[in-house]
């Protein structure tokens, strides 16, 4: 069917621009395995979402088709404007200091913008956040990114065949990791906690 995306055994719609999640096999694969754990743990719809860091709205579009509200906060402009198409509103805004009450959301999801803030403290306060607007019994659901997942995404999909910043890169990044045996291509690893 036009406009609809089958993967993961359910209509998802597919309206906008591609995203990270839909413009790749790895990236769909990661949207397919975040709706799975996701709808395990969801409160029954309706009930109110905030996503926050959710871009131009790939998640608040399938949330919204499934009966959620969903209000998404992103830092760019365009962003926003693209996801308040999606059925949610959507504002402007700082995971590290949401404008929502607190108290005011029954799941809360951070998928993006820990693996953005660099600073442990900056994560903190955006983990602190999410937890704050959400009611007691309520859930929120935060994604990391190994280490490496950048070094190996972008070389895989961006770097020429050249490949000697890549080694560069690795080797310097070996060499500041205590244990380079754990070194790990993973990407996305997602967290679900109930507050
Ligand atoms: C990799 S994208 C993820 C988008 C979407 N949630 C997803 O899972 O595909 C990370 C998003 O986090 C946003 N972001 C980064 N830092 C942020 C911050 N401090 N507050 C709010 N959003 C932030 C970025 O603008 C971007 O839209």
């Amino acid at each position: 069917m036009p406009g609809r995306d089958r993967t993961c055994g359910r209509p998802q719609p597919t309206e906008g621009p591609p995203t990270r999640l839909t413009g790749s096999a790895d990236g769909a694969l990661e949207l397919v395995r975040t709706q799975e754990i996701l709808r395990r743990h969801l409160p029954p719809a309706p009930a109110e979402v905030i996503d926050i860091g959710g871009g131009t709205g790939v998640h608040a579009r399938w949330l919204t088709a499934d009966g959620y509200r969903v209000h998404l906060i992103g830092l760019v402009a365009q962003h926003v404007e693209v996801a308040a198409a999606t059925g949610s509103t959507a504002e402007i805004g700082d995971a590290r200091a949401l404008t929502a009450p607190d108290e005011s959301y029954d799941v809360a999801l951070v998928l993006g913008p820990l693996y953005h803030l660099l600073e442990r403290t900056d994560r903190q306060r955006a983990l602190a956040e999410a937890h704050r607007v959400v009611r007691p019994g309520g859930l929120v659901a935060a994604s990391a990114i190994g280490r490496y997942a950048s070094l190996f995404e972008h070389t895989a999909t961006t770097l020429p065949s050249d490949a000697a910043p890549f080694e560069a890169a690795l080797t310097a990044a070996r060499l500041a990791e205590p244990y380079p045996e754990w070194l790990s291509s993973a990407s996305h690893m997602l967290a679900v906690g109930r507050v």
